[in-house]
């Protein structure tokens, strides 16, 4: 227990905070001499000291890992793939200085930053919940991981919270699913109805960059789960 405030760290006074993942699963050999140049250009760029201090940081994972270097500028909550020195100059010029985002190289914006498509959730959407629900009711479950691959379930998901984590397992263990919280940035519902008639119902869940990140589908039938399908959405709707 501190007793005295003057025992507390301090941190010198910042605008904003560049934080660069130099971990060994993004592009260590980039991203290194990435962070170490930060030194110098805010220096150059009159970022280093004053009201408009940018405190740089090195993380060793933001569990993206991949399309790296990473870089996220809070607390705009814009977040930055394939950062190279030149475009590292580009955001500490027309971001950091001018405030206006790389939009080329943005995957990602936090709830409520500048230009994010969704506003900041006054809680967070019950997304295990969601998933429970089109669990117990999908027939089928496709997944499409990031390397393209889709895999299909069949039978009851467990779907547990884990921290930031959502977690979906076979009751079997043949087949675990994780997704983060964060990057769940839309559900779609979806019906489309056949030349014969019959209606696919989907739902969809998608990432910011709009990202499959996992899909359930109700096989094709006449009126098959529109129940079940409508319950869903008032389920999401209300989250
Ligand atoms: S190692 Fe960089 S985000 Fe995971």
């Amino acid at each position: 227990m501190l007793e005295n405030i003057s025992d507390r760290p301090k941190i010198q006074p910042y605008d904003k905070q560049l934080l660069v993942c130099t971990g060994t699963r993004c592009a260590p050999e980039s991203s290194e001499p990435l962070f170490k140049s930060l030194g110098e250009k805010l220096k150059a760029h009159g970022l280093a000291e004053g009201a408009a201090r940018v405190k740089r940081t090195r993380c060793s994972c933001f569990a993206v890992c991949k399309k790296g270097p990473i870089v996220c500028v809070q607390p705009d909550g814009v977040w930055y793939c394939d950062v190279t020195a030149e475009v590292m100059d580009r955001i500490i010029v027309e971001h950091l200085k001018g405030g206006r985002p790389v939009e080329e190289h943005v995957f990602h914006r936090g709830p409520g930053a500048p230009g994010a498509t969704t506003p900041a959730p006054s809680r967070a959407p019950d997304y295990a919940g969601l998933l429970k629900a089109l669990c117990e009711n999908g027939e089928r479950i496709l997944i499409t991981k990031p390397e393209g691959v889709i895999s299909e379930i069949r039978g009851r998901i467990e779907c547990r919270e884990k921290g930031d984590w959502i977690n979906l397992e076979t009751a079997d263990c043949s087949c675990h699913i994780h997704l983060m919280r964060q990057e769940i940035a839309s559900v779609e519902f979806i019906q489309r109805t056949k030349t014969d008639g019959h209606i696919t119902r989907l739902v969809e869940l998608r990432a910011a960059d709009r990202r499959l990140l996992l899909r359930v589908y109700f096989p094709a039938a006449p009126a098959s789960n529109a129940a079940e399908f409508d319950r869903l959405k008032e389920i999401h709707d209300k989250a």
